[in-house]
C-alpha cells in the first residue's frame, strides 16, 4: 500500500513558492517537489495549454522524456483539458485513449489548473508505477496543491 499524500505538502509548497510568481521557475520547483516527496511515482510534472494550436505541451517536470504535444480531448491530460475535471485512473490500461509515455506508468492523476480569470494554464500530471495508487483522498490533497500553486502564478 502507497503512503498517502501529506496534507502539509500544500504548505510546503506555499513556503518554497514564496514570493516569487514566476511561472517556469515555480512549475519546476512544484514537479521537483512531487517528485521528492511523494512515494511510489514515476513522474510528475505539467502540460501546458496553448490556445492558438488548441492543444498541451510539455512543461517542467521530473521523470523520463515524455511526449510533447498532446491534443485537447485526448489522452488522460487532454481528457482533464477538455472537462475542467481532475482525472483519477487506477488502471491507465484500462482508460480508452491514454497515452503512453513511460511503459512503467500503470496509474494516473490529472489536475486541471485554471487562473481566476478564467485562462486554462495546463495541467497537473503525476504518475504511478503502482495501479490504484492515488485515492480520493490524495485528489483532494493535490487539488489544493493545485490551487496553492495558482496562487503563485499571477500570469501566463
Ligand atoms: N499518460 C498521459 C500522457 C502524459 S505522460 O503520462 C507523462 C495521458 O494519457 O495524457
Amino acid at each position: 500500500m502507497s503512503d498517502q499524500i501529506n496534507p502539509l505538502l500544500t504548505e510546503q509548497l506555499d513556503a518554497l513558492l514564496y514570493e516569487e510568481t514566476n511561472l517556469v521557475a515555480n512549475l519546476a520547483n512544484a514537479s521537483a517537489l512531487l517528485k521528492q516527496t511523494l512515494t511510489d511515482i514515476n513522474w510528475a510534472g505539467f502540460y501546458l495549454y496553448q490556445p492558438a494550436s488548441d492543444d498541451l505541451i510539455l512543461g517542467p517536470f521530473q521523470g523520463n522524456v515524455a511526449c510533447v504535444h498532446i491534443e485537447n480531448g485526448h489522452g488522460v491530460c487532454g481528457t482533464a483539458l477538455a472537462t475542467q475535471d481532475t482525472q483519477l485512473v487506477p488502471d491507465v490500461h484500462a482508460f480508452a485513449g491514454h497515452i503512453a509515455c513511460d511503459s512503467a506508468s500503470n496509474s494516473e492523476i490529472v489536475v486541471p489548473l485554471t487562473l481566476a480569470d478564467g485562462t486554462k494554464l495546463g495541467v497537473l500530471d503525476i504518475d504511478s508505477p503502482i495501479k490504484g495508487r492515488f485515492t480520493t483522498d490524495d485528489q483532494a490533497v493535490l487539488e489544493e496543491f493545485a490551487r496553492v500553486l495558482l496562487k503563485h502564478i499571477d500570469k501566463v
